[in-house]
């Protein structure tokens, strides 16, 4: 419960504290989970316990036996060099997006064209950013979400049932790019070419899946929903006490679609028919999935399905969330579902939402376990 001050000690019976004052020292520190780590803290503080709900799904189900049973194996799409400029190759990489967008809401797509380069630069940026000296790392650390660059732990941390064991740094990429020295020096050059290649790719996966919608190649380009991109640099430390927290509660998220680049340590975790499934780790490949306003405006044919990352003993873990929204930019732009979409049999499930109340809600509801879309149905 948001400003809760009392926690369940593993069904122990009720110890009051005052969380909120708790939370704000922590804040206060500007240091973040890093720096409890770096601190050598040996035991979780109580702010980040999770409450008992949580141990329970902390139990891992399909994800230890995922690759036994061919329906938890995670999806993989082969973009191999010009694979969607060959006509037939394009028709099957559609039919996998399409059926992957339908029944896990998740997929990665391996030979993307990003240079792997690139993407080993991206994580030695995060961990650069995370590595320089406190002093620096603190003058960055803000909740003033006005700003270009954002650093902090928990969007949430106030709203939130519990504190999550990760710190995470964002930025505007587009529409409007950051001016130079928006950015943190350490990681400056690398997040706009990074970017870059990520709206690019973006693009083209738009594309594929506004053709698996049955729609015309350009239909969500046309909608605007490449327009905004922001980038986020997760850092989730190595945790003593990992079954008492997690590194981010399980929600869906609030964009069109995110593409995630994680290191090889894992920890990320999908619902799946039941279980959550582990998200093979690999440093090369790149992680799509469905969010809430693309799950709205298909009118439920693709989903935005909930995940998790747990904690870990061992760490950091580092990853990097590209959001494709303007969600962090005040825009009126209003969504609905797609009318092509939509017929007698499949009336509108959702009402028309700009993107600004679709995240203020999201933003003040917190990552609670709840999926803020249903919210905005009908
Ligand atoms: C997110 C997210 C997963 C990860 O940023 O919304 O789910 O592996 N990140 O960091
Ligand atoms: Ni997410």
């Amino acid at each position: 419960m948001a400003g809760s001050n009392t926690i369940d000690v593993a069904g122990g019976g009720e110890v009051k504290y005052d969380r909120n004052s708790e939370l704000k020292a922590f804040d206060e520190t500007k240091l973040g989970v890093k720096g409890l780590v770096d601190s050598g803290i040996p035991k979780v503080p109580r702010i980040f316990i999770q409450p008992p709900e949580s141990f329970l799904q902390l139990i891992p189900t399909a994800a230890a036996t995922a690759g036994d049973d061919t329906c938890f194996v995670f999806p993989t799409i082969d973009l191999t060099g010009g694979s969607i400029q060959d006509p037939s190759r394009r028709r099957e990489i559609v039919v996998q997006v399409r059926q992957a967008s339908e029944s896990w809401g998740f997929f990665q797509v391996i030979n993307h064209g990003v240079p792997t380069s690139v993407l080993n630069q991206m994580m030695d940026g995060v961990h650069r950013f995370y590595n320089q000296d406190e002093e620096d790392r603190k003058k960055l650390y803000t909740r003033d979400v006005k700003k270009v660059f954002v650093y902090n732990t928990n969007f949430d941390l106030y709203s939130s049932p519990a504190a999550q064991w990760r710190d995470t740094f964002l930025c505007n990429m587009a529409p409007v790019p950051p001016k130079p020295e928006d950015l943190p020096q350490v990681c400056r050059d690398i997040m706009v070419e990074y970017s870059d290649h990520v709206m690019k790719l973006g693009l083209d996966v738009m594309e594929l899946m506004s053709e698996a919608l049955g729609l015309t190649p350009s239909h969500l380009k046309d909608m605007d929903c490449a327009e905004g991109l922001a980038i986020l640099g997760h850092y989730y430390p190595a945790c003593p006490e990992p079954d008492l927290t997690i590194g981010a509660a399980k929600h869906a998220d609030r964009d069109f679609f995110t593409v995630l680049l994680q290191d090889h340590i894992g920890g990320l975790q999908v619902f799946h028919k039941g279980h959550w499934v582990n998200v093979p780790p690999n440093p090369e490949a790149l992680v799509i999935n469905i969010g809430d306003l693309l799950q709205l405006i298909t009118n439920d044919k693709f989903r935005s399905v909930e995940h998790r990352v747990v904690a870990n003993r061992v760490g950091p873990r580092v990853s990097v969330a590209s959001f494709f929204t303007t969600g962090y930019m005040p825009t009126e732009k209003v969504y609905e579902p797609i009318k092509e979409l939509l017929s007698e049999e499949e009336p509108a499930k959702y009402r028309a939402t700009s993107v600004k109340d679709y995240s203020t809600f999201y933003k003040q509801k917190g990552l609670d376990g709840t999926s803020a879309l249903l919210h905005f149905r009908i």
